[in-house]
């Protein structure tokens, strides 16, 4: 399993074949089991992909049950979620990053899901321990470089990058950005909290600019020659390959940018997860349930971590062909509960030392 043997491989199984072959099982289910319109699910999620849309048809062709759904960003829909109290009709939180589930959590948002299934599909670390929530694809913060101007020896790890020997070349977004906090979190399990404050006005000595924008803005700021150094999730520089996205459009920009899987010869490169927890208040709970269930199956894992060239957290799940190009890596298998327990101080740490 993924956890015990922490070796991520990426493999070219997933093929084009798997569209048809779903749409032509989709036909046959819905004759088998006509969907009753009484029984629903009620999405409250931060997500927007493409392949979602197969996630939920299939969901609804396998088990009758309609798929509504609320899309906003995830700190809106915890907020709603809290406004509307006992009455909400949410069922289901889906959202990015172990640090945000956890919040919900926090705000008491959240009912456990005791499921002999997801416990045995999803590795314990990438799932809470009481059944809060459970992860269901994993995405990498790891390092970029600028390949003309930084040899990657020197940026191999997280630690290295509050080095003086990197001032003025790194890059990163505002530490109030939860990918930020949970990454502090890792670091507090990693080094101590002191060592952590240490790395942390390491990293803000060495900036290259104020923090600015999202993951892809850091990327953008190598192939602009701004950065030396960048900090972001994996798939926001693998999408460049897919999507147009403006600064990252030309093979010229994305060719410049060196790709480090940080800390291979020690803890190996943080993960966190996208991931979903059933609502104190759910009105339709078994259904959310189910839907849990259901995103542990192969094609739902294949369409979830699709979306968003994650990596499928069920062994044996197909993988998006773009993530093989990154080859195989170590990652961290800190428990990803840590990085919500650290999240006060982690905020503290990067304030006491001035990051904004
Ligand atoms: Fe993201």
């Amino acid at each position: 399993m993924f956890a015990r043997h922490p070796r991520l491989r990426a493999s070219a199984r997933w093929g084009a074949a798997i569209w048809g072959v779903a749409a032509g099982a989709a036909l046959l289910a819905a004759f088998a089991h006509p969907a009753r319109a009484d029984e629903v699910v009620n999405l409250y999620t931060s997500r927007h992909y493409d392949t979602d849309e197969r996630l939920y048809t299939e969901f609804t062709e396998k088990t009758g049950i309609k798929v509504n759904r609320i899309e906003d960003s995830a700190s809106a829909l915890i907020a709603r979620i809290k406004a509307e109290g006992q009455n909400s009709p949410a069922d289901l939180f889906i959202t990015a990053d172990a640090g945000m589930l956890w919040a919900a959590g926090q705000e008491g948002l959240l009912s456990p899901v005791d499921s002999a299934l997801l416990k045995e599909k999803i590795p314990e670390t990438f799932r809470h321990p009481e059944g809060d929530w459970y992860g269901f694809s994993a995405r990498a913060r790891i390092i970029f470089y600028d390949k003309a101007r930084v040899a990657p020896e020197n940026v191999d790890t997280y630690e290295e990058l509050a080095d003086p020997k990197n001032k003025g070349l790194v890059c990163t977004r505002s530490s109030g950005n939860i990918y930020m906090l949970s990454l502090m979190g890792a670091m507090i399990e990693h080094l101590g909290a002191e060592e952590a404050e240490r790395w942390a006005a390491g990293l803000w000595d060495n900036r290259a600019r104020e923090p600015a924008g999202g993951d892809t803005d850091q990327l953008k700021g190598i192939a602009s020659g701004e950065c030396g150094v960048a900090l972001a999730n994996h798939y926001y520089f693998v999408r460049a390959f897919r999507l147009d996205v403006p600064g990252l459009r030309n093979p010229e920009d994305t060719s410049k940018i060196g790709v480090l899987f940080p800390n291979q010869d020690s803890w190996g490169a943080h993960l966190n997860i996208s991931g979903a927890g059933v609502t104190v208040h759910a009105p339709n709970r078994e259904n959310a349930v189910k839907f849990l269930e259901y995103l542990a199956s192969p094609s739902a894992q294949a369409y979830f971590a699709a979306g968003n060239s994650e990596f499928p957290l069920v062994e044996g799940s197909d993988m998006v062909p773009e993530l093989a190009a990154l080859g195989t890596f170590k990652a961290d298998d800190l428990p990803l509960t840590k990085l919500g327990e650290n999240q006060a101080e982690a905020q503290r740490i990067y304030d006491r030392v001035g990051y904004r």
